[in-house]
């Protein structure tokens, strides 16, 4: 698939699996998924512009490269985009972070955004929009529809599962748009939720079953 990067590695593929487990507890879970996050942040950052500082080290003076995390946001989808929020800060500290409320109304499976709080300044920023589950690509359309308003530099998505329909739902509201994912599972059944998965991401890192 153009533009979907299947983040294979090894670490991230065993997580993933201890995770889909339905008797991995909640703690289990949260923790499973912080980890994998701070594993999918450096694939997904993997590009990003570096700046050299002169610096000295205790031999003598170099130009090295930095980041500039200030300038990369994270926005994450609530509710479950908090999962993948705090391992991805975990790895980038200093980067800005916004927040998309976006619900599924469960009749029609669309989004109905009730809240958005972005960082000011964002023409000048990268976007990397998070949330655990692509199942039908509606919740991320929006949100992607959403911050193309504001004009960030760049916007990424980055998610742990998704399936078909919700990677050709995504791509068909935005070609541009470069996803990332642990795994492209089979698809989705009758409620919107995706095969095999790992059930309801936010009920299971919440505790909320
Ligand atoms: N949201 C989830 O949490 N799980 C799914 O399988 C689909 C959407």
């Amino acid at each position: 698939m153009n533009n979907v990067h299947v983040i294979d590695h090894p670490l991230v593929q065993h997580k993933l699996t201890l995770m889909r487990d339905k008797e991995a507890s909640t703690s289990s879970f949260r923790r499973l998924l912080n980890e994998l996050s701070m594993l999918m942040a450096y694939e997904v950052t993997r590009d990003m512009p570096v700046h050299r500082v002169r610096i000295e080290t205790p031999l003598e003076p170099m130009d090295a490269p930095m980041i500039d995390g200030k300038k990369l946001v994270f926005v994450s989808i609530l509710r479950a985009g908090t999962g993948i929020l705090e391992g991805m800060l975990q790895v980038v500290p200093g980067a800005r972070v916004g927040h998309i409320g976006l619900y599924r109304d469960p009749d029609t499976l669309q989004a109905v955004e009730y809240y958005f709080k972005m960082p000011q300044g964002m023409a000048d920023r990268d976007v990397i929009v998070v949330d655990p589950m692509l199942a039908t690509g509606n919740s991320a359309a929006a949100a992607v529809t959403r911050l193309k308003e504001l004009q960030p530099r760049s916007i990424k998505f980055v998610c742990l599962l998704t399936c078909p329909e919700g990677v050709a739902a995504l791509q068909a509201a935005h070609p541009d748009l470069p996803i990332y994912t642990a795994a492209i599972d089979r698809g989705l059944n009758d409620h919107g939720y995706i095969m095999p998965g790992l059930g309801d991401a936010g009920d299971r890192m919440f505790g909320t079953r």
